[in-house]
């Protein structure tokens, strides 16, 4: 028996961390309001409580007009169809995503075109973009990845030179700024998600956000079945699609809306005090402080871990431990989108992908994106963000696993345990 709870010792943490989502009273009172009123949510389009939610959330984010969407996805679909993106148009990515950020471009027949991740902060590299534009080239998709900006700098700078759109990936950036500017609100739209994990929740639920009208009336028509907008200004008719928010979860999202600020500034304060007791362990590497991000909204905190260091001990076994010292923790919990089992792309069932081409273009073999697989297969080890709710005793918990993982890492040598092997699935693949 060894110390480590993987080897048969004790487990460091026996208490849970802070459970997610959190539901309190302002929740149900704001359901039975919803219950009660009978008004659940279809038309009148928007319903009260998901635009009431919407116009906070917006502003919040420094932008003029939001709209609440069905998920995060449809977001992004919602946004790229605002802008314009057609078949055969090509969309800038990062290599290193949840694959929903993807999926939405190849859905409008559009091309997604892989671009690596910048090792300092797992966003996308704006030094990488010039290389992939080409004469298709209609828009950047930034994704502001677990805790830091894509540099939103570099990026506008781009879009403004070759006259591209950028459409900015908030699933994980909820009250997140840059240089006093709201996640979303700098490229012509933001599209955020609000599926279960995320840093405000109804279960599942998206929006969109902008500062620019007529595409805030595309989007609009578009996930009401092609209705005229609110305003109706523009006068655009287009097909739509019924991807709208129900009332119920739009009244769950104000709830969580008030609190959000309170929950971001004890993340922000807890995540300091990791930063502070681990920035001399061997082994483990710290993403840049970036001090253009003015605001941190960590969807999770995202550290390295270098096996070279630590005796080339795998990290699915450091992962596995932690798991068993009663940390939850995930390593392969990316992987790049060209590589990943849930991008199982068929090209007949994406025609551009064939077009002007002898053979179609195989987006699974085209890339090969070195940071993102390192950080995929190797190096990176993300952390519920909920782990940082509590006091500052959880963190202190989560720095002495890190250590006496890493003081006993031999023992981790050639172990087998199912904790490990469940780290090597992807996460399409794996028991839970
Ligand atoms: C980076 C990123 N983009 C897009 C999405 C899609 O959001 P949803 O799951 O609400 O469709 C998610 C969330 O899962 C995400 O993490």
């Amino acid at each position: 028996m060894g110390k480590l709870a993987i080897t048969g010792g004790k487990p460091l943490r026996k208490k849970p961390f802070t459970q997610w989502p959190i539901a309190t009273k302002t929740e149900a009172a704001a359901l039975k309001e919803v219950l009660e009123s009978t008004l659940w949510g279809g038309q009148p389009f928007p319903g009260k409580q998901a635009a009431a939610f919407a116009a906070k959330f917006a502003a919040l984010h420094t932008a003029k007009y939001g709209q609440c969407v069905s998920t995060g996805t449809i977001a992004i679909q919602a946004a790229l169809k605002a802008i314009g993106i057609k078949p055969g148009d090509e969309v800038i990515v990062p290599a290193y995503t949840w694959e929903g950020t993807v999926g939405p471009v190849l859905l409008l027949n559009a091309v997604p075109v892989f671009v690596d991740v910048d090792p300092d902060t797992y966003c996308l590299d704006a030094s990488l973009i010039e290389k992939a534009i080409t004469p298709k080239t209609k828009a950047i998709l930034p994704v502001h990845l677990g805790m830091r900006f894509a540099d939103m700098d570099e990026i506008l700078r781009l879009a403004s030179e070759h006259n591209l759109k950028v459409i900015e990936d908030c699933a994980h950036a909820h009250g997140g700024m840059w240089r006093g500017k709201g996640a979303g609100s700098m490229g012509d739209l933001g599209a955020f998600s609000f599926q279960t994990s995320k840093l405000i929740t109804s279960g599942e639920g998206g929006a969109v956000i902008t500062n620019n009208l007529e595409y805030m009336e595309l989007v609009q028509s578009y996930i009401n079945a092609g209705r005229a907008s609110v305003s109706d200004k523009f006068k655009k008719r287009i097909i739509g699609f019924n991807y709208r928010l129900g009332e119920f979860q739009a009244a769950v999202l104000g709830a969580q809306l008030k609190r959000l600020p309170k929950e971001g500034a004890i993340r922000q304060k807890n995540m300091k005090h990791l930063e502070k007791r681990l920035q001399k362990t061997p082994g483990i590497g710290l993403l840049k402080p970036d001090p253009r991000i003015t605001r941190l909204a960590p969807y999770g905190y995202v550290m390295k871990y270098f096996s070279a260091q630590l005796k080339d001990i795998p990290r699915a076994a450091f992962v596995a431990a932690m798991q068993l010292e009663g940390v939850h923790c995930d390593g392969l919990f990316y992987e790049p989108v060209y590589k990943s089992s849930l991008f199982p792309v068929d090209p007949t069932d994406f025609p551009a992908l064939s077009w002007n081409r002898e053979r179609p273009f195989d987006l699974r073999t085209a890339y090969s994106c070195p940071e993102s697989e390192k950080a995929a297969y190797h190096e990176a080890v993300w952390f519920p963000h909920q782990h940082f709710l509590g006091p500052e005793k959880d963190v202190d918990d989560i720095v002495d696993a890190i250590h006496k993982v890493l003081e006993n890492i031999e023992d981790l040598r050639n172990l087998d345990h199912k904790a490990i092997r469940n780290q090597r699935l992807g996460r399409a693949d794996r028991e839970s």
